[in-house]
């Protein structure tokens, strides 16, 4: 390795912030996200929607990776994506996932861990007609996940897609595109304080009522 610079060991921050108590909180963990992620994208962070979302194998092996989060609602939070992806096949045979909204600059993040389950066909549709044109192609060009030989095999597959369908021509949904739904069984709440202090407030689902915990720092 290369001579560092910089030394992790020695970055320290101080975060300032309100301390979260349980009676400020919303009666439902996705009621309490939209209000953080509100605060999250008033604050300009960039893509506060970006989420790294957690798979693992049957056997254990777990993967990681940023994908934007698109929707949620009261069911959960929805991300769109390959099927046949590293991270499609491995929810296909074990659906447990986790999802983290890294909110660094403002001293939070927020961590789900649930269940993932394709969404509708219908509404799949209805995400992929709202993308532009060329993410559209990208969709199709991208067996996502799979060894390809060079950038410019890419390049020339999403050329002859471009070809079959111009900007203004309809694109079909490639089949196996589509929407992903997380839908929680614990969302944990995390803001920093200072001398790591820090809150963290878990609902957790308890036989059908969301209950809040607090958790050691
Ligand atoms: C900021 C950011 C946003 C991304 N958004 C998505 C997304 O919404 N869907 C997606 O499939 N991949 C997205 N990616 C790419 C994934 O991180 C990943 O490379 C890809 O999905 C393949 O993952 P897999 O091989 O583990 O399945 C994004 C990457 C970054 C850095």
């Amino acid at each position: 390795m290369t001579d560092q610079d910089i030394d992790p060991a020695t970055m320290r921050k101080q975060y300032r912030s309100e301390i979260v108590l349980e009676e400020t909180l919303a009666e439902h963990p996705m009621d309490q996200f939209a209000l953080w992620f509100q605060q999250a994208a008033d604050s300009h962070l960039f893509e506060p929607n970006a989420m790294v979302v957690s798979t693992a194998t049957p056997d254990g092996r777990p993967s990681s990776r940023t994908v934007l989060m698109k929707q949620f609602d009261g069911r959960g939070f929805v991300f769109f994506t390959n099927y046949a992806s590293r991270k499609g096949r491995e929810l296909a045979e074990n659906p447990y996932a986790a999802l983290l909204f890294p909110w660094h600059p403002i001293s939070r993040q927020v961590i789900v861990t649930g269940t993932a389950a394709r969404i509708g066909r219908d509404e799949t549709a209805a995400y992929f007609r709202s993308r532009p044109h060329g993410s559209q192609l990208g969709a199709w060009a991208s067996e996502q996940s799979s060894v390809i030989g060079s950038r410019a095999e890419l390049d020339r597959r999403y050329a002859e897609l471009d070809a079959r369908y111009p900007e203004g021509e309809q694109v079909p949904v490639p089949p196996e595109w589509g929407g992903l739904r997380v839908v929680p069984e614990a969302v944990e709440f995390w803001q920093g304080h200072e001398n790591r202090l820090h809150d963290r407030l878990r609902y957790v689902l308890d036989e059908g009522e969301w209950r809040v915990e607090r958790l050691c720092p």
